[in-house]
């Protein structure tokens, strides 16, 4: 007698009603009878119900078995009617199984059936547990494909993959959020985008992007914020800031349509959230100076409890009021240059704001930052001065402005808020594997 094939439940082709398999997986669910113990088998790609009967229920395996036990089952695959709700409607009844991996059996509530209501610590702690669950792996699995969504995306707009350093003498986003440590002496930082990076490769790759982690020392616990994020960042040459918005719109769509174009990926979707609509274009274009007659008339204030002025930072909680009402994906534009990064090209029609985008989405705001940049030297020496930086560590970037210049733009995506807008989470934090956050590090 020879053993049947191990199948991996991602393959309803070769589980059909008859035929003779063996599989290897995790108990996901089990309920226990008088004479049969049902098992759902979990192996990462999928589940199958597994029937146990006769002998085999009264094996002192079967007695003591608890969920997430690794075992091995051998059985005959028997179809079974969709009103049973049997995973693929099929059912392994099993002949002989054996347990590979005890679980201890002390965790199977953080690891199964994890409720809105136990207690953050415990589940942070228990992340490598948690993970087991249906919920966190449908995201990990709708991640997994917007990465993939985005490199085809990019593919197809003939942009190139590039990987920046994580290890920086230079800062984008403004010296507060710096990670520094001790590089050989002397000071370095995790980068907190590789936009400057990206800028230099115009010249030589065309249109680029990267998908890289970056780094940010967010002092605040917000929903949103990590300490370390996956960051999809994309730098585009001889643009014009319309051109910027115009791809934007397109990848962002581009990206949606080919998650849910993907039976099992939509389906993932439609349970993590079942309210999402696919956003309609054109998107809703709105400039900051609008964004603050808005929040104005509908009375939301600033930081400060007052009523919001141009030139006031539109705080998170403001930002997401404003995008939860309106309901819709919106680009904030034209940012004054005072309360955004030191590279944002000024408007030639307004010279009190920048070329600059954010893209906004309800229930997370802030998805994407973007701007076209600085390409005259002048200005870019002026705009060091302006924000106090010394000029000197940035001469590579600085050297684009003398050595053939161009228009160019581009823009930063975080792959995290991206999830928690798509899959509907609360927080961003359930959105990466392992999350990095103020005061946590572990697992
Ligand atoms: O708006 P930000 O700071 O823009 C930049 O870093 C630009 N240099 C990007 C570029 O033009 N290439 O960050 C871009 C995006 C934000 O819109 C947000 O989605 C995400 O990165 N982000 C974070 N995500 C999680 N945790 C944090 N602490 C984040 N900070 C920014
Ligand atoms: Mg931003």
């Amino acid at each position: 007698v020879t053993d049947p094939a191990i199948i991996k439940l991602r393959a309803p082709e070769s589980d059909e009603p008859g035929t003779r398999v063996r599989v290897l997986g995790r108990v996901h669910r089990l309920r226990s009878q008088k004479d049969v113990i049902f098992i759902t088998l979990s192996d990462g790609y999928g589940f199958l119900q597994c029937i146990l009967m006769g002998d085999l229920v009264k094996t002192y395996d079967a007695m003591t078995l608890t969920l997430e036990t690794s075992i091995a089952i051998h059985g005959e695959m028997r179809a079974v009617p969709p009103k049973q709700h049997a995973p693929n409607n099929r059912e392994l009844h099993a002949d002989f199984f054996t347990v590979i991996g005890r679980a201890a059996g002390d965790k199977e509530a953080i690891t199964n059936r994890v409720s809105a209501d136990s207690d953050p610590q415990t589940l942070y702690n228990n992340r490598h547990l948690v993970l087991r669950g249906e919920t966190s792996s449908a995201v990990m699995k709708v991640r997994a494909a917007t990465l993939r969504a985005f490199r085809r995306t990019f593919e197809e707009t003939k942009m190139l993959e590039v990987t920046p350093p994580s290890m920086v003498q230079t800062q984008v986003e403004g010296g507060s959020t710096l990670f520094s440590f001790d590089y050989y002496g002397e000071a370095a930082y995790l980068t907190q985008s590789s936009q400057l990076y990206l800028e230099t490769c115009l010249a030589s790759l065309g249109d680029v992007f990267c998908i890289c982690p970056s780094f940010r020392a967010e002092k605040s616990l917000t929903r949103r914020h990590l300490s370390e994020y996956t960051h999809i960042e994309a730098e585009l040459d001889f643009i014009t800031f319309d051109d910027l918005l115009e791809h934007l719109e397109e990848v962002i769509s581009r990206v949606i349509g080919y998650l849910l174009e993907d039976e099992q990926i939509a389906q993932y979707v439609k349970e993590l959230n079942p309210d999402f609509k696919v956003p309609q274009r054109p998107f809703k274009r709105m400039r900051y100076s609008d964004a603050i007659d808005w929040l104005k008339e509908h009375d939301i204030p600033n930081e400060e409890g007052q009523p919001h002025q141009f030139g006031d930072d539109i705080a998170e909680a403001a930002e997401r009021k404003m995008t939860d009402i309106i309901n819709q994906p919106i680009f904030l534009t034209h940012f004054p240059a005072e309360i955004k990064a030191f590279y944002m090209k000024k408007d030639p029609q307004d010279p009190r704001v920048t070329e600059s985008v954010d893209v906004l989405m309800p229930g997370v705001g802030e998805i994407v930052g973007g701007s076209c940049r600085i390409d005259d030297w002048d200005e870019l020496i002026a705009a060091y001065k302006r924000e106090e930086m010394d000029p000197s560590p940035y001469y590579w970037y600085t050297d684009q402005r003398k050595y053939g210049t161009s228009p160019h733009g581009g823009y930063g995506l975080g792959l995290e808020r991206f999830l928690a807008w798509i899959c509907g989470r609360y927080t961003v934090r359930e959105c990466c594997l392992y999350p990095r956050f103020t005061g946590r590090c572990t697992p």
